[in-house]
């Protein structure tokens, strides 16, 4: 039987429909550029409000390459499904946003849209940005259009068929993208509403600390539930720390503010830029911040490790002698630093209690960088210093000593698979 011309004439109209609505996600019109504001034209007060705004969205993070001039962008992101470059975001005309309006720029933001129309890559938080209020984005604006402009072109993405086609972001869009402000839960007080807004928008920590699906969205459903980045675990946010100390208030604006906390241990990973820019924000932005964050903790699930052995691994003596070489001297009973409270025992640390050693091993391989403007927090690397076999010998032991928790398991093949990631990267 042959389908009579009304069935397929309605087939035809279905066909179009769908690919209307289609063409109308995907292709999105550019907006007219305009000459690039004068700087006069912002004043003070909102600049200073952008910079706060700024801080607190990392946006200087991503969008400046390592050595590279600030918001000139150049980074490489890497993500399953290749490499990203963040853009230039300083007001050159040529290569940056100089000729975006604050219409362009609120479309980016809120919608992930650029200004020529095309659409941008989620490794730009805009599903959380879209969060900000209108007057945070026109302050980070005026704060944008009056830093230096830089003439500079991020290198194109290397990204697979077909995640390099742009339009089907569309469909991204329609699976995470739900725009708009956040209206305040009325049930709850100015510095928890603040928080959450904090958390869930300008501060995109779910985009880190929540696992991802298949094709990069965060997980529904799992929220702060805890995810990886660069080769580090972002621990749950939601549930007490691995650490045998709860967070508490203080700690938690300490941690934040300085990249680390006297009962938990510091941040060497991804989280230390974070830190880093969260130390320049007004105090009560963090405490917003940590308040909201301790009100999603609920208790920890029960621990399925076994109890730590009393006589330690031969793996965890060997590793003891590495330890009185080259650690004792910052992390044993005896070492000076401890004396004046300043580095707290290893057995407080988040990543010696974790279920897995992926942050211990990466602490010991990475150590922390030298900041001079916080010289005792400096860790030194032990990649090149010490095998696989060394560094899992010196986790175990760390694990035995200080943790109450059971061995971890198969340490020097977690030690070199995340050696080959940190190569990949
Ligand atoms: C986690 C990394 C990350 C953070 C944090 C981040 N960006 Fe980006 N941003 C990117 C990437 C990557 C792109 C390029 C996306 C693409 O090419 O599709 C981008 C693109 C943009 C664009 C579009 C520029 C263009 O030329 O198309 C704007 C505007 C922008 N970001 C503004 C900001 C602002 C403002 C902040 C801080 C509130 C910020 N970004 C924070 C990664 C980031
Ligand atoms: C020059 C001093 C120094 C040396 C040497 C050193 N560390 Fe550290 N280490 C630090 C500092 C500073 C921190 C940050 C936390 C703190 O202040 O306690 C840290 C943190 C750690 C952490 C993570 C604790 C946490 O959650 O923050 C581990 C694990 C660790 N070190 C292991 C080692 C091992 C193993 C060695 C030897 C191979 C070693 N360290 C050598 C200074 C040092
Ligand atoms: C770029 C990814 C990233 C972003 C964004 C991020 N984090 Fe983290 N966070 C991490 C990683 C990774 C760690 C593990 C420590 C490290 O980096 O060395 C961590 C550690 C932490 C810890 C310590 C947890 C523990 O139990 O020891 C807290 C608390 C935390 N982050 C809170 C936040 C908050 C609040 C925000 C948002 C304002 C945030 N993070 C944004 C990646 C991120």
């Amino acid at each position: 039987m042959t389908p009579g011309p009304r069935l397929l004439w309605g087939t035809g109209v279905a066909v179009v429909a769908v690919l209307a609505v289609a063409v109308a996600l995907m292709w999105k019109p550019a907006i007219a550029p305009i000459g690039a504001p004068p700087v006069t034209s912002f004043d003070a007060q909102t600049k200073l409000a952008g910079a706060r705004v700024v801080a607190l969205g990392d946006c200087i993070v991503c969008h400046t390459a390592k050595g590279g001039q600030p918001f000139a962008g150049g980074l490489p992101l890497a993500t399953p499904f290749g490499t990203i470059y963040a853009t230039n975001i300083t007001p050159d005309v040529e290569t940056g946003i100089g000729n975006w309006s604050l219409e362009a720029f609120t479309r980016a933001v809120r919608h992930g849209v650029a200004r020529d129309g095309h659409l941008l890559y989620p490794a730009f938080p805009y599903i959380h940005f879209t969060r900000m209020s209108d007057g945070d984005i026109s302050a980070a604006y005026a704060y944008l259009m009056t830093r230096e402009p830089v003439k500079a072109t991020a290198p194109a993405n290397e990204l697979i068929f077909p995640l390099n086609f742009r339009p089907l972001l569309a469909f991204w869009n329609m699976l995470f993208l739900r725009p708009g402000p956040e209206a305040a839960d009325a049930s709850k007080d100015v510095q928890w509403n603040r928080g959450k807004l904090l958390v869930d928008g300008l501060g995109h920590c779910a985009s880190c600390h929540s696992p991802l699906n298949p094709i990069g969205g965060e997980k529904s459903g799992h929220a702060f539930d805890g995810g990886i980045v660069d080769g580090r675990e972002a621990p749950a946010l939601n549930a007490l720390s691995a650490a045998p100390k709860p967070w508490t208030q203080a700690q938690l604006v300490t941690y934040l503010r300085t990249g680390r906390a006297s009962e938990h241990g510091a941040a060497a990973g991804p989280m230390l830029p974070v830190t880093r820019d969260l130390a320049t924000v007004p105090e009560q932005d963090v405490q917003a911040i940590a308040t909201y964050i301790l009100s999603i903790q609920k208790p920890r699930p029960t621990d399925a490790s076994p109890v730590a052995s009393t006589s330690p691994s031969a793996q965890a003596q060997s590793g003891a002698v590495l330890f009185a070489a080259s650690c004792a001297q910052c992390h044993g009973p005896q070492a000076p630093m401890q004396s004046i409270g300043e580095r707290p025992t290893l057995a407080l640390s988040t990543a010696v209690n974790a279920s897995t050693p992926r942050n211990a091993i990466q602490m010991i391989l990475g150590g922390i960088d030298w900041h001079g403007e916080d010289a005792l927090n400096y860790m030194p690397a032990f990649a090149q210093v010490y095998n696989n076999r060394q560094i899992a010998d010196l986790a175990s032991y760390i694990r035995a000593t200080y943790s109450q928790r059971g061995p971890w398991d198969d340490v020097e093949e977690s030690v070199a698979k995340v050696r080959k990631e940190n190569d990949a990267r």
